[in-house]
């Protein structure tokens, strides 16, 4: 290490994270004319993104020629019981068709119908057939093939290097990001990235449920903690998206996706009296209703009584027959067959909601991506505004293409209008001495308290919250909180982990707390949000709550959700006629 204590790298456009959408925004600020760096703290084939299986959203029309923007406008604003920004949602829906066909040109095969067209297969709530898929591995045939455009291009990717803070400096009120101080989950080695603009797109936040489907150390929260204290709002918290289908066990699998594609593909819910009970939610939708019903269903059965021995319902799709299970659903076969030995051609799968995708995150502006900090970007989950109260399944994927390139567009202008690049050596320096800080022995490890912070956000603010039980959530996140002041980081032969654990419990304590203290706000059940206490839906709250920093506290506002335009309104009130009323069903 060099005697500053730091290396320096210079780009112009610095790009953190390494999935889907931190990807296609390099690419597109590279095909800009920008030099880009790509940093990311796991290996770059290995981000979420490649957990992604069912599908993609297109309104193509390959199967079902009704199909269009306006309608996949309709069926994503009103299931996100009309909190989304509609501006966000219309971006979304006119531009996936072009991303998921440049992808194509790129090299992913994804499946063809007779036509030789893309193929195209239910997801619930939607319309008609929209979701183009690869089996159920599409996040993982997207994520080679951006990889393998990113290294056509030469774009740089630096694996396995964490980023302790934004660089912002302040003047006369305005905030700019010049860039991160990250380090070497391996060697230690620290190094400061100039950039001219910086893009944030290191995912969400549903690792600190007891239950996810996501990895252990992913998605922990790091993106919004990086936002907040640059400077960034977020925007609703709470709405957190329970999947309706994840692995009960083995413990170790746990919370594992097991993909929509298999309701999708026409796989049945039944409680363990045999019961196909989505008749006793959503009649007419069934299986293929929103995920917040179908999860709040699950849910229901299994605390009813209704559920099998492991807390679980049962989905059963073994009526496709092996052949087309391999050809559909590949992975789910594996993946039952390698943890329980169960062959899901022949017997059901035992399934319960689990934490799954952050509808909430980083305000940004939907046209740029850009954040109320000047040079600085976010795309793909960390960021809000699409999905309101409910998510679209196989709208995430296309969420990443199209704010991704977005994103890198408009950071590259941002470079491009620069004079000057800012270098801030007073920002640069207190942002190590905060990571000197950290790394110093203490009383507690970071992992059991991430664990806390994991059994708290369980059971307190899960599928179903209450003020009560959210208060007291509130309450035991403080305590952890202040033991996370005194943990225990060394680095040892297994390098600087402990850091990177010490880190991540930060962002999940700063991310559960703002998501508690906005479902706390939330007087009302909306999609995700459901509250024993307040079980209808309520016109006061057609809102969005704000998370911000004020003198180190989190302090959380109000701001009214924006009007749909005209020529929208009238296509959306021909297709509201499906109430979202009497939601709660405990
Ligand atoms: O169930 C799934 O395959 C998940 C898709 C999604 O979250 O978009």
């Amino acid at each position: 290490m060099i005697s500053r204590g730091y290396r320096t790298e210079i780009c112009n456009v610095l790009v953190i994270g390494s999935g889907g959408a931190g990807l296609r925004a390099a690419i597109e600020a590279h095909e800009e004319g920008c030099e880009v760096m790509v940093i990311g703290k796991r290996v770059r084939n290995d981000a979420h993104t490649a957990l992604a299986s069912g599908g993609i959203n297109a309104a193509l029309g390959n199967v079902d020629p009704e199909d269009d923007w306006i309608q996949h406008f309709v069926d994503t604003y009103q299931d996100g019981y009309f909190i989304a920004d509609p501006e966000t949602v219309e971006v979304l829906v006119k531009e996936a068709p072009d991303r998921v066909n440049e992808l194509v040109d790129w090299g992913a095969s994804f499946a063809v119908n007779d036509e030789g067209e893309l193929d195209q297969r239910f997801f619930g709530a939607h319309t008609y057939r929209r979701t183009c898929y690869a089996g159920d591995y599409t996040g993982r045939v997207i994520l080679t093939t951006l990889l393998d455009k990113v290294s056509e291009l030469n774009i740089p990717i630096r694996d396995m290097i964490y980023v302790s803070k934004l660089l912002v400096s302040e003047k006369d009120g305005n905030r700019l990001c010049f860039g991160a101080l990250a380090f070497d989950i391996v060697s230690g080695e620290r190094c400061v990235y100039l950039a001219d603009s910086v893009i944030l797109a290191a995912g969400g936040h549903t690792r600190i449920w007891r239950r996810s489907s996501s990895r252990r150390d992913e998605n922990t929260g790091d993106a919004m903690r990086l936002a907040l204290e640059a400077g960034c709002q977020l925007s609703d918290m709470e709405m957190v998206q329970f999947h309706p289908t994840g692995m009960v066990h083995p413990e170790s699998l746990a919370g594992t996706l097991v993909t929509e594609a298999v309701r999708g593909e026409g796989g049945i819910l039944t409680n363990s009296i045999g019961e196909r009970f989505m008749q006793n939610y959503d009649k007419e939708r069934m299986e293929l209703s929103t995920r917040d019903r179908v999860a709040l269903a699950n849910y229901s059965e299994i605390i009813e009584g209704r559920g099998t021995e492991n807390n679980g319902v049962l989905l059963n799709i073994s009526h496709l027959g092996k052949e087309k299970i391999m050809e559909k659903l590949p992975r789910m076969y594996r993946q039952f067959m390698e943890s329980q030995m169960l062959d899901i051609s022949k017997s059901p799968m035992e399934v319960a909601p689990t934490a799954h995708y952050s509808m909430g995150g980083v305000v940004v502006d939907p046209k740029t991506q850009s954040t109320r900090v000047k040079g600085l970007y976010a795309a793909g989950e960390c960021t809000a505004g699409l999905h309101g109260a409910n998510r679209l399944g196989g709208n995430s994927l296309a969420e990443i293409l199209v704010f991704g390139k977005i994103a890198g567009e408009e950071a590259a202008k941002f470079s491009d209008s620069l004079e000057v690049q800012i270098r801030d050596k007073s920002i640069i320096v207190s942002a190590n001495k905060e990571l000197d800080l950290l790394t110093s022995e203490g009383e507690n490890l970071a992992r059991p308290l991430q664990r806390k912070v994991r059994d708290i956000m369980w059971k307190h603010c899960g599928v179903v919250r209450s003020g009560e039980g959210l208060s007291t959530g509130l309450k035991k996140l403080k305590e952890v909180k202040v033991a996370s002041m005194d943990v225990d980081v060394r680095p040892s032969a297994e390098g600087y982990i402990d850091l990177a654990l010490a880190l991540d419990l930060l962002g999940s304590i700063e991310s559960a707390e703002a998501t508690i203290k906005s479902a706390l706000q939330r007087e009302e059940s909306r999609g995700a949000h459901q509250r024993v206490d307040y079980p209808e839906l309520s016109e006061k709250e057609v809102v969005n709550y704000l998370i911000e920093m004020e003198n180190g506290q989190q302090k959380i506002s109000t701001r009214k959700v924006k009007n749909v335009r005209s020529e929208l309104v009238k296509p959306l009130s021909r297709f509201s006629e499906l109430g979202v009323n009497g939601r709660l069903l405990e």
